[in-house]
């Protein structure tokens, strides 16, 4: 089912079909994850990317919970955006020598991780609240405030310490 097949035609398809994006995207950043801690040399950036694919395995049993509450089928589609994202962050980790400077830019592919993961949550919380479903929604919203909160715990590592460690 695709944006241009016109098979999403009220706001009750929007939902399942941005779930079964999002549900994609969690899918594949529970495989990125691990290869990003991987990657990582700040201790404390390491244990964020662990501790995140644990949140993250969790997000994917939430999105499963939501579809079950919906009464619709689990489902992924493919989800090029988060795709490019993950392929793009490791293409750039391959491409950067110095391992301070790395960890630099595994906070910046991490975040526009997260930014993407949000933005959806945004809109799905948002769209299952207008079709009465406050249930989904609730637990949609667990989830967003851990991708927040993961968020601008990156933020804080790179200001604090990462950045200027790979600009020294
Ligand atoms: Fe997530
Ligand atoms: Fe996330």
């Amino acid at each position: 089912m695709g944006l241009f097949t016109k098979d999403i035609k009220t706001m009750d398809d929007l939902f399942v079909h941005q779930l079964q994006d999002i549900y994609y995207a969690e899918q594949q950043l529970t495989k990125a994850l691990p290869k990003m801690a991987d990657k990582a040399t700040d201790p404390q950036l390491k244990q964020g990317f662990l501790t995140h694919l644990e949140e993250t395995r969790q997000h994917v049993k939430r999105l499963e919970e939501v579809f079950k509450m919906h009464g619709t089928e689990v489902k992924a589609v493919d989800c090029p955006a988060i795709d490019g994202i993950i392929e793009e962050a490791e293409e750039t980790a391959g491409e950067v020598a110095d391992k301070a400077v790395l960890d630099a830019a595994l906070i910046n592919a991490a975040q526009a991780a997260e930014h993407y993961e949000i933005v959806r949550y945004g809109s799905l919380i948002a769209w299952a609240k207008q079709l009465g479903r406050t249930d989904c929604a609730a637990l949609l919203a667990k989830t967003l405030e851990e991708e927040k909160a993961t968020d601008s715990k990156l933020t804080k590592l790179a200001e604090s310490k990462v950045n200027l460690r790979a600009a020294s």
